[in-house]
């Protein structure tokens, strides 16, 4: 397994695979990797091509500084992980080789309907500092196939409409959420749950399965839905900042007929803002 830091060296190599034609799987990730990580390995592993995955801890991405401090890092232990994996190339820039002091032209992501709901009410800027690691990460890697995990289901839409709107020639495949045994979703910041915390943890995924339980037994009030999974959140010790039963492909309001179905929630547990959703399809 190679390990590169610089764009120079990646594209290099890329570049020699390309030549020889190999095709280019990518897993991007922030590192402190764990199975939720590694299911995202093993479906790129499927797709046949050279594997690479980043390791970056975006700051763009992170609303305030102690997050972005406290963000958990174990690169030793990632490579280890990825070597056993059988990853080909990962890719461990500095912040400087991805966002150097010259990039004087900036490219503003207008605020749209993806961008400025759920999470994106409740962390503005997140999303835009997803899309531009992601959007130049794409342009140094220049994958024909890139893995995303369901369990960050607004990221995953919005990556896909980004290929889209930028026609970009990558393939984007998604992998289901990988969970605990109790069911809680795997997250690096599941670490930052104190004994208590964690065990009460798996209460949101229960929210969701709720949820999912009465929309299939014909429920459509999804307001209600919604208010009702708030305050029984709230009431077991969460500090919920949304439920909200959404079209799984443009998360938009769903009506009576919509087929496929995203309910999804954030909620706070002490320090850990905890993220989770489950989809369903109505026949
Ligand atoms: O899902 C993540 O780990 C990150 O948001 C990503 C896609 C690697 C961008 O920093």
């Amino acid at each position: 397994m190679q390990t590169v830091t610089t764009v120079a060296a990646l594209r290099q190599q890329i570049s020699t695979w390309k030549t020889s034609g190999e095709k280019i799987v990518f897993v991007p990730t922030m590192g402190n990797l764990h199975a939720g990580h590694l299911a995202l390995i093993d479906h790129a592993k499927t797709c046949a091509g050279k594997l690479i995955c980043s390791i970056f801890v975006n700051a763009l991405q992170f609303d305030r500084e102690e997050d972005l401090q406290a963000y958990p890092r174990t690169p030793q232990q990632d490579l280890v992980a990825l070597r056993i994996a059988k990853v080909d190339l990962v890719f461990m820039p500095e912040h400087e080789e991805i966002y150097s002091e010259k990039n004087q032209i900036q490219i503003n992501i207008p605020k749209n309907p993806l961008n400025q709901q759920l999470c994106g009410k409740f962390r503005p800027g997140f999303f835009d500092g997803i899309v531009k690691v992601v959007t130049r990460l794409f342009n140094i890697v220049t994958p024909d196939i890139a893995v995303f995990g369901e369990k960050d289901y607004q990221q995953l839409i919005i990556i896909k409409q980004l290929v889209q709107d930028l026609k970009l020639p990558i393939q984007i495949e998604q992998v289901p959420t990988q969970r605990e045994g109790d069911g809680l979703a795997l997250s690096s910041r599941n670490s930052y749950l104190n004994a208590t915390e964690r065990k009460l943890a798996p209460q949101l995924y229960a929210e969701l399965i709720c949820v999912k339980k009465h929309i299939e037994d014909g429920n459509r009030d999804f307001g209600t839905l919604e208010n009702q999974a708030m305050k029984r959140l709230t009431k077991a010790g969460f500090r919920p900042d949304y439920v909200a039963i959404r079209n799984a492909v443009n998360l938009q309001s769903p009506s009576y007929d919509t087929e496929f179905i995203a309910i999804l929630t954030a909620a706070w547990l002490g320090k850990a803002r905890l993220i989770d959703n489950i989809l369903l399809q109505l026949v």
